[in-house]
């Protein structure tokens, strides 16, 4: 499996610098606030935001200031995302630790999430910033509508495979593609090179969703996440509904009224992933997750050969490789 460590590469003195600024932005006076900010800096994730978009800056130009800038107030916003998401999809664990609502509770992490929130805001608006602000910005509108809609969705349990993307594009791929456009835009003010780089982040983006709907699935404990914590949360994710696609209704009902009820056991979980399991939903979701690196492998593949472009290339087979 690619390595992050090797993808890094091309970019590791800028990855180093970058985490000293990120570093300086989480800080507080506030007592409380700085513990908790502390305790998120402690368990920092893969960080892949933030080398999309340095590797996406070097591909197209040369990494300057701007880019800095972009991949702090990426991943401001991307851990703003996860400490609100946890509140709302109510989980106990985050990178292999408990989330900030589990151990300290849904109050202060709604509030903490909000202070992350505008430290990124801000910092692009110091450093000038506002194109960057407004890609994100767009990003982050993006993403409040695709969690919105799935809830929706959770309500009425009446998910198709085109609303499932419509989803994930606007939940995560909206806030990668962010990063591919940045990393572009901070480089160069073509507006061919920054779509283009846009819809390789969407690509990439899609298809790391559907890696993490997977793992939710068949996990191997490395993820730092409890997995079937979607079938708990009603999220009727790809497996599934390729899965309820191939059955009778009477069995589909089955499912979907254990998907439904609010409170299930071990086993109630356990039924469903058997069921997904044994109707091909996990490679029919890995088929589908292809068709969207070879997308993302496509466009790298109008760019010459580089280091970069073979980095990126390794990210993108990373990202639907990964078990964490
Ligand atoms: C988790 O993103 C949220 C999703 C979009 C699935 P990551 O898996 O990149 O989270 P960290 O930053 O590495 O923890
Ligand atoms: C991604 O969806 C949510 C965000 C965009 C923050 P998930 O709810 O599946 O993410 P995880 O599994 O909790 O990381
Ligand atoms: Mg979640
Ligand atoms: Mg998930």
């Amino acid at each position: 499996m690619p390595d992050l460590g090797n993808i890094r590469k091309p970019v590791k003195d800028e990855m180093s610098r970058f985490e000293a600024y990120f570093g300086n932005c989480m800080q507080s006076r506030i007592p409380l606030l700085k513990i908790i900010l502390n305790y998120i800096l402690r368990r920092k994730g893969k960080q892949m935001r933030p080398l999309l978009v340095f590797l996406t800056a070097k591909l197209n130009g040369e990494i300057s200031e701007p880019t800095y800038v972009a991949a702090t107030l990426i991943e401001l916003l991307h851990t703003a995302s996860l400490v609100h998401d946890d509140v709302v999809d109510d989980a106990n664990e985050r990178r292999g630790a408990l989330s900030i609502n589990a151990l300290w509770n849904s109050k202060i992490a709604v509030l903490v999430g909000d202070f992350m929130l505008s430290k990124g805001l801000l910092i692009s608006i110091e450093k000038n910033s506002t194109d960057m602000l407004e890609i994100v910005s767009e990003a982050v509108k993006a993403m409040s509508e695709g969690e919105l809609l799935q809830l929706q969705k959770a309500r009425k349990l009446n998910i198709r495979e085109d609303d499932y993307i419509r989803i994930i594009t606007c939940k995560t791929a909206a806030l990668i593609s962010a990063c591919t456009a940045c990393g572009a835009r901070s480089v160069t003010a073509n507006p061919d090179t920054i779509q283009v780089m846009k819809d390789f982040g969407e690509a990439i983006g899609i298809a790391f969703q559907i890696r993490d709907d997977i793992l939710d699935y068949n996990g191997n404990g490395l993820t730092g996440k409890i997995s079937g914590n979607d079938i708990k949360e009603k999220k009727i994710t790809l497996p599934l509904i390729h899965s309820l696609e191939k059955v009778s209704l009477t069995r589909k009902r089955h499912i979907l009224g254990i998907v439904g009820s609010r409170k299930k056991s071990k086993s109630d979980i356990a039924e469903v992933i058997r069921f997904v399991t044994e109707n091909g939903g996990l490679e029919y979701a890995s088929m589908r997750m292809n068709q969207y690196l070879d997308k993302a492998l496509a466009i790298l593949d109008t760019y010459a050969d580089s280091d970069v472009k073979n980095s990126l290339k390794e990210f993108a087979y990373y990202t639907v490789s990964r078990d964490k």
